[in-house]
């Protein structure tokens, strides 16, 4: 057993009842799955969660719960914030937020200059993409369907405000990863007026992860700047910074690093400040680091204080185990599924095209109110709850997404509805 490993479950089994029996599992090699279902480990990470046990959860896409041992940080700080009030922001806090700058840089693979902590992955990308100031009047911007629809609205709209075009594209389904990468060059070859790119790592909507690297690579020999949008990929997959390659991203942190709900970050690789123009209400001060180009105002600072724990737990578990666990959970449903016919699994077999979270239609169903109907019969005939989502262009969808506590057996149930919804 590796040492982040006996950590967790001393910790775990301190949490729960003394005496359950740890398998030892054998250590995890970086990048590899063969950890995916030793569920002697999983069970154990699982009793970590305090979460609704009456119904099966696989729509854990909107943000990731706390861990016990985060959760209970979280309120520590909550409390010491309240209790040592203006003492502790005007005293400690800077030295405590550098601290944890210092530690999400470690953890990415980046520099302390190149990040920022923000309330989210919208306000990052916000930042971003109003902040962009390399546009000229007649030039274009390109983002496609499944993208966010704020970062689509912020797209438009910064289009509009610098006097350019907006491209939109439609991303082929089903994708293949030489295909998508294809399906950008030509997209980019056949528009050669754009000059900004929105990139979304994975799609909220389909779950689709898009390689995201080649393309910014391939976009950067054409002069294309990329945005991308992380909100979905760190935590649930396992890359740094370098491995994404780009130079504007936008992270969530109350996703898949598991922290308290309004955390994100801010990343702008060095040497590339300039070309995002400070947020208007920055004051001086701030105008020459990445943290001017958003402006927060007076934050939550327990949630930032807490974040060390969060990524405690996030890096004891293992970012390559965790990567490997969800797409475990995911190809339970999603391969035998795609077997059955009238159903449409939108994320490819391709394990470089996907992580946890998979959406899927029924065949012929593509409207938002057909969409929101399986759901709920998910939800009434089996006890499975998931999500509908819209703006796929070839139709809406069902969106399904396992966490760190679901089993295998959540994962089956939803494999044995299909097959029922559909005979
Ligand atoms: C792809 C994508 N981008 C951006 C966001 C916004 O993230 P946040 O809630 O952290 O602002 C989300 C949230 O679901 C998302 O799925």
């Amino acid at each position: 057993m590796n040492q982040s490993r006996r950590t967790l479950l001393k910790g775990a089994a301190a949490l729960a009842a003394p005496s359950f029996t740890i398998t030892a599992a054998a250590a995890i090699p970086h990048g590899s799955n063969s950890t995916a279902n030793d569920e002697a480990y999983w069970r154990e990470v699982a009793k970590a969660y305090d979460v609704k046990q009456d119904i099966i959860n696989l729509e854990n896409g909107y943000w990731g719960v706390m861990a016990r041992p985060v959760a209970e940080r979280y309120i520590e700080q909550v409390k010491r914030v309240n209790h040592d009030n203006s003492y502790f922001a005007r005293r400690s806090w800077r030295d405590e937020h550098n601290a944890v700058i210092a530690q999400l840089a470690a953890a990415l693979g980046a520099d302390e200059d190149e990040i920022a902590i923000t309330r989210g992955a919208t306000e990052a990308l916000k930042g971003l993409i109003a902040g962009y100031n390399k546009l000229e009047p007649g030039q274009a911007v390109m983002y496609a369907d499944l993208d966010y629809p704020e970062m689509i609205a912020m797209m438009d709209w910064r289009a509009a405000k610098s006097s350019c075009d907006v491209v939109r594209v439609t991303i082929p389904e089903p994708s293949t990863h030489d295909g998508l990468i294809a399906f950008y060059k030509k997209a980019l070859t056949d528009n050669p007026s754009v000059k900004l790119l929105l990139l979304t790592h994975i799609s909220n909507r389909t779950g689709l992860a898009i390689p995201v690297k080649e393309i910014v690579a391939m976009a950067r020999t054409k002069n294309v700047d990329c945005i991308v949008d992380a909100a979905h990929s760190w935590g649930q997959m396992d890359f740094s910074a370098d491995d994404i390659g780009a130079d504007f991203v936008g992270y969530n942190l109350h996703k898949w690093i598991g922290a308290p709900i309004g955390a994100g970050m801010i990343y702008i690789r060095k040497g590339r400040l300039d070309d995002i123009s400070p947020d208007p209400g920055a004051p001086d001060y701030d105008q020459d680091h990445v943290s001017g180009r958003i402006h927060t105002g007076t934050v939550d600072f327990a949630a930032v204080l807490t974040l060390p724990e969060a990524l405690k737990f996030h890096l004891d578990v293992g970012p390559a185990a965790k990567a490997a666990r969800f797409s475990y959970l995911r190809d339970l449903w999603a391969e035998p599924s795609r077997a059955l016919p009238g159903v449409e699994v939108l994320t490819p077999d391709d394990s470089r095209l996907h992580a946890g979270i998979t959406s899927f239609r029924l065949t012929g169903k593509t409207t938002p109110e057909d969409n929101i109907a399986v759901s709920k019969r998910l939800l009434d005939e089996f006890n499975i709850f998931t999500v509908h989502r819209v703006g796929v262009a070839a139709g809406s969808c069902v969106r399904v997404t396992p966490s760190l506590y679901n089993s295998p057996d959540d994962s089956l149930a939803l494999a044995k509805a299909l097959k029922v919804v559909t005979a």
